[in-house]
């Protein structure tokens, strides 16, 4: 290829880490995908991966976390699953992916433990915090989206779509009402990364509200100012 033709990715200094959470149906895998494909038209390095997942082995436990034949799940067993299958995606995939300098959006991370397994099964939240703390190698995300809607609306939504709920979907009213206000918390405690977004709101209103805060935080990572981009002539 001629060197002309030869596109130059965008780097971020020890890469971008951007979360999306909330509740089934809140419109998570959405979102990320929208905001995936505008940073890759950018010519920013843009990997997606779900959690739990994106290598083979978290994907296996993934599949052990979600089978409804094991509904029988102690709780902690539930969160050492969860971090194994974070301790794997982090070590093997994520970390050389942020080194590289690239933008990763994870569809659910860190929050969804602390508000799940936190919150929602009632364990203790300080060895949730140490057991995210190692799953992650201490880096968590620069950017969170916490996509909020009622329960209600969460069914009516997997209704929609017609698909058989997972293990954790099985859950009642109450379980979901906890994460939910485990979430409200998390977003309370840390409002300079977590932004509490309307799941409501229409699907093009929220792309746009999630790119302009995404560029804006792209841009102090990568040392870009308006006048940097735009400079005085
Ligand atoms: N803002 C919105 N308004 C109306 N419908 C939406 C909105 N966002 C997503 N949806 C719809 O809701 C459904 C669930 O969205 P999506 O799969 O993105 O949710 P999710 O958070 O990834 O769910 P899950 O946790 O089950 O993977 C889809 O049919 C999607 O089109
Ligand atoms: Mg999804």
């Amino acid at each position: 290829m001629p060197a002309t033709e030869h596109t130059e990715m965008l780097s971020v200094p020890g890469g971008c880490l951007i979360t999306f959470e909330g509740i089934d149906g809140c419109g998570k895998s959405v979102q990320a995908s929208a905001l995936a494909n505008r940073l890759s038209r950018e010519k920013y390095a843009v990997e997606t991966v779900r959690e739990p997942g994106g290598t083979a082995l978290s994907e296996k436990i993934r599949d052990i976390i979600l089978d409804r034949g094991h509904m029988e799940m102690a709780p902690a067993a539930e969160l050492f699953l969860y971090e194994a299958a974070r301790a794997q995606l982090m070590s093997q995939h994520l970390a050389p992916l942020l080194d590289s300098g690239a933008v990763v959006i994870c569809d659910r991370f860190t929050d969804s433990t602390t508000a799940y397994q936190g919150y929602g099964r009632e364990l203790d939240a300080g060895f949730i915090r140490q057991a995210n703390g190692v799953a992650c190698r201490d880096r968590y995300p620069d950017i969170t989206f916490y996509l909020d809607i009622p329960w209600e609306e969460s069914l009516r939504r997997r209704a929609r779509e017609r698909r058989d709920a997972d293990r954790m979907e099985m859950e009642q009213k109450a379980f979901f009402q906890r994460v939910k206000t485990g979430y409200a918390a998390i977003a309370h405690a840390d409002p300079g990364r977590v932004n509490h977004l309307d799941g409501m709101r229409s699907i093009e209103e929220l792309e746009n509200k999630i790119y302009v805060i995404v560029r804006k935080k792209l841009d102090s990572l990568r040392g870009v100012t308006d006048e940097t981009e735009n400079p005085r002539p």
